[in-house]
């Protein structure tokens, strides 16, 4: 039995729905649309150029997507769980919020962001730990139609600082602090050091979870809690949803390049919500009473569509956790999978090798037979990651879906269906109904064979594709619209096979993927850049066991600096407090020089190959205005 009309239950039924989405994209999308709660329905299905760029989805239509997440599920599952919360401690006792539960208390902040001067089309910052109340908080902008900007608990006030002044966000919600691990993370205090370089932020709202001492500063902060008791004595437990475009923008999401400062991706409503709801239940293959775990924060892209939003508006139970796989040891995932019962986990390669890397101990008395489905994401899955996860997870009965997408494109591209369209060990495989996918050579020309790699790009627009970055059209359309005529351009390679499954081979850009996080090297670079002792600095990527890439660092230093080591350090710290402590170098190397052309562009396929200790395939190293910096740098390899 179907649970959703529009969940394709075999082969032949992927390839129809594949076919038609592409030959009537209107009729297919709006079949689906039906089965949606909207206050108006479209004038027209979709309308889009990749030459402004201009996109729009269900144009004319008016909804509010938390309508779809949570008030029509009131009848039917009221009281079924929305959202299992599980602490970083394990024996800190686990919340339930029930779909009636969530809709109240998001009513109720709702009301609470109106007293504190929120209103619709306000950006609004929010720098949480993954706790209940960060889901309550980003539904509740959605309900009163303000645009939530996520930012994730691990970077640093600088990173805050650039995204309040790029949202012009005059509000921020916080907590004290975050535990995660072993770290008790001080959130507040970093909003507190973002704030001195944003007077326009007018308020702060700080949910309590650690309770640590903290200055609340008067006209400006105020507590969540005692804003919720100021509601309740008046008893405001429905909010009416505000009524939305079609096309207005639901959230910020921002993410790296290869140039310059992260961008601010646009997504908008409905597309949005119709494609995420789309791909949870098809690619996962979710039936109605599965329990759903991501183990992504909702600070990326992965935990908005996959933790949030895809599961809630398919009336599913979602699980959030605060802490991380390995502490207090590498049992914990597997742990939480047997307390409750969870049916399918959606997780990163990264995490997979480094629970790997722990061996079967950890596995032992574990039973995981609840598990059915398993899910990949973030960054390419090596066949050994593939295979252990596959024997030792999904004991050889689970389908694992390998999900390729981007935080630009909203929802997942290519990925097999659960069960349904066959997994390859190491390939994403094909494309979701609705997406084009091709590859373009080095001549700029698409590649019609199969067998070849290329640049994978995508020829249509799809309901959830990035409509702006915000506050700078044009920079969308220089960075995903103009290196190809008439495609979105992803930024990755991609190999296709003899039966058009695709394999994604990784960036082609100046982009890193450290443990499924994207960094520029740019903005790395950047950042060492501010430390006083440094001259000049090049940063590449190489493969790491665990963490997918690491970040390799090749640095001219001051030579009136003499305790290098120290430098090293302090480098170090320099990158933590302008990115965040999440982009840590790995290695980094001092030099006299870095291999440069003439015209004075760093050859950076020479350091790249040096850090892969690929020696012997620098290439040709003629061009160079120095040669000899090669060997110098090639002798001092770390
Ligand atoms: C980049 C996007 C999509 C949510 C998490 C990351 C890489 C993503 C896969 C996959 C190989 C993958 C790509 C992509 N990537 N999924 N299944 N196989 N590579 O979102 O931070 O926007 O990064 O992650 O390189 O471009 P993001």
């Amino acid at each position: 039995m179907k649970s959703f009309p529009y969940q394709i239950s075999n082969l032949e039924e992927y390839h129809q729905a594949y076919q038609k989405s592409i030959k009537q994209p209107a009729q297919f999308w709006e079949e689906i649309a039906q089965n949606f709660i909207w206050k108006k329905k479209w004038d027209s299905v979709s309308e889009w150029n990749f030459k402004d760029p201009k996109i729009e989805w269900f144009k004319g239509a008016q909804l509010n997507i938390t309508e779809n997440c949570l008030d029509r599920h009131l009848n039917k599952f009221g009281d079924q769980a929305a959202i299992i919360w599980e602490p970083n401690n394990p024996n800190e006792q686990n919340r339930v919020l029930t779909y009636n539960d969530l809709y109240k208390q998001v009513c109720q902040f709702s009301h609470v962001l109106k007293n504190n001067g929120v209103k619709k089309g306000d950006t609004v910052c929010i720098y949480m730990g993954m706790i209940p109340e960060l889901a309550i908080a980003v539904l509740s902008c959605a309900r009163i139609g303000a645009i939530h900007s996520v930012v994730f608990g691990g970077f640093s006030a600088q990173s805050i600082s650039d995204r309040l002044h790029d949202a012009k966000s005059e509000f921020v919600i916080t907590c004290d602090g975050a535990f995660r691990g072993q770290k008790n993370i001080p959130l507040k205090s970093v909003i507190d050091e973002a704030l001195i370089s944003c007077p326009f932020v007018k308020r702060v709202i700080v949910y309590s979870r650690t309770q640590i001492p903290l200055n609340m500063i008067e006209g400006r902060d105020t507590w969540w809690e005692e804003e919720i008791k100021k509601i309740e004595t008046k008893n405001c437990n429905i909010f009416e949803a505000e009524v939305m475009e079609a096309e207005d923008p639901l959230f910020i999401l921002y993410t790296s390049g290869s140039t310059g400062k992260p961008k601010g991706v646009v997504h908008s409503t409905a597309g949005y919500m119709i494609y995420t709801n789309y791909t949870f239940i098809n690619t996962f293959q979710y039936q109605t009473n599965d329990i759903f775990f991501c183990t992504a924060d909702i600070g990326w892209i992965t935990g908005h569509s996959y933790l949030l939003y895809g599961p809630l508006s398919a009336g599913a139970t979602t699980v959030l956790f605060e802490g991380i796989p390995t502490w207090p040891n590498a049992s914990r995932l597997w742990d939480i999978i047997d307390k409750f019962k969870i049916n399918t986990l959606y997780t990163a390669p990264t995490a997979i090798r480094s629970l790997m890397s722990y061996g079967l101990e950890p596995l032992k008395g574990k039973d995981l037979s609840s598990l059915k489905v398993l899910g990949t994401v973030g960054e390419p899955i090596n066949e050994e990651a593939w295979h252990w996860y596959n024997t030792n997870i999904g004991k050889n009965k689970c389908p694992i879906v390998d999900t390729w997408w981007q935080t630009e494109t909203g929802g997942i591209l290519i990925s097999n269906l659960a069960g349904i369209t066959p997994a390859i060990p190491s390939f994403a495989t094909l494309p979701m109904p609705g997406i084009v996918p091709c590859l373009i050579d080095e001549n700029g020309k698409e590649i019609e064979e199969n067998n070849v790699s290329g640049n994978l790009c995508i020829k249509q627009a799809w309901p959830s594709i990035i409509r702006t970055t915000f506050g700078d059209h044009e920079r969308c359309r220089k960075t995903y619209f103009s290196t190809y005529e008439n495609k979105y351009y992803t930024g990755d390679g991609a190999f296709r096979d003899a039966n058009g499954n695709y394999r994604i081979t990784g960036r082609v850009d100046d982009v890193l993927n450290v443990s499924g996080h994207r960094i520029g090297t740019a903005e790395i670079e950047n950042a060492i850049n501010q430390h006083k002792g440094v001259i000049e600095s090049a940063v590449v990527g190489y493969p790491h066991d665990i963490k997918g890439q690491g970040i390799y660092a090749y640095i001219i230093y001051n030579k009136n600096i003499d305790d290098v080591i120290a430098l090293n350090n302090n480098i170090t710290q320099t990158v933590s407090n302008i990115i965040g402590p999440f982009a840590k170098l790995d290695k980094i190397q001092f030099v006299n020089g870095l291999p440069k052309t003439r015209s004075g562009k760093i050859m950076r396929r020479i350091l790249r190959k040096i850090a892969e200790n690929d020696l012997n395939n620098l290439g040709d190293t003629t061009t160079l205005l120095d040669p000899n910096v090669v060997n110098e740098i090639k002798n001092g390899r770390i």
